[in-house]
């Protein structure tokens, strides 16, 4: 179902969301946070690595000025699943006190990721602190956390593509799509 680019076709199990819909729906939440924002000081604050492709596009989808900064964090688990236990890799460089802070993530799963970095962030004070996440997979939910921008709600199934990865590749297909189980049996050989 689909297509999948030319190297990585023999991989892909479905494409689950196309290119098209990816782009279209960025411009979208690009749209809203410029008029939530408008006149603020918003900082994005981006996961390395899944979130940079994600980020790219958002930031040039929204029309006011903004700020970027990154973040690098490291979930302990084997392979592909996070179990909450997060190491800070790389600290943002800016201050974010007094400042409204948007944090936009490939995707949200148990919700750990994302509810270490709210209390992580939250003691430096900033004026607001909202999330943004391309990819919601509510089925496995452990913390419940608010979502101020959603892009699309996904069944829970693991999924690469547009900064995602499965041991660190396919982040650069352009679209959301499954592997087969193949591709994932050979990854895990390598
Ligand atoms: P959480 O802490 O369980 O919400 O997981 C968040 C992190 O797990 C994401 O930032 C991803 O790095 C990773 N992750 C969760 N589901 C997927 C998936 O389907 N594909 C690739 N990475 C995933
Ligand atoms: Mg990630």
């Amino acid at each position: 179902m689909g297509r999948a680019e030319g190297w990585a076709a023999a991989d892909v199990a479905e494409v689950l969301i196309p290119e098209e819909a990816l782009l279209a729906k960025v411009r979208d939440l690009g749209g809203h946070i410029s008029a939530d924002y408008a006149g603020k000081d918003l900082v994005l604050i981006s996961i390395l690595k899944g979130g940079f492709v994600f980020l790219a596009d958002l930031c040039r989808a929204v029309s006011i000025p903004v700020s970027v900064d990154l973040m690098a964090v490291s979930s302990y688990g084997p392979g592909s699943r996070s179990l909450g236990v997060v190491r800070i890799l790389k600290d943002l460089d800016e201050t974010i006190t007094g400042r409204e802070v948007l944090i936009v993530e490939d995707i949200i799963d148990t919700g750990l990721t994302l509810s270490y970095l709210l209390r992580n962030l939250q003691p430096r004070m900033p004026a607001s602190l909202k999330i943004c996440v391309l990819l919601d997979k509510p089925a496995r939910r452990i913390v419940d956390l608010p979502i101020a921008y959603r892009g699309f709600e996904i069944p829970d199934r693991f999924v690469v593509g547009y900064g995602l990865d499965y041991r660190q590749r396919y982040r650069n297909l352009p679209f959301i799509a499954t592997l087969t189980q193949d591709a994932i049996d050979r990854l895990n050989r390598e």
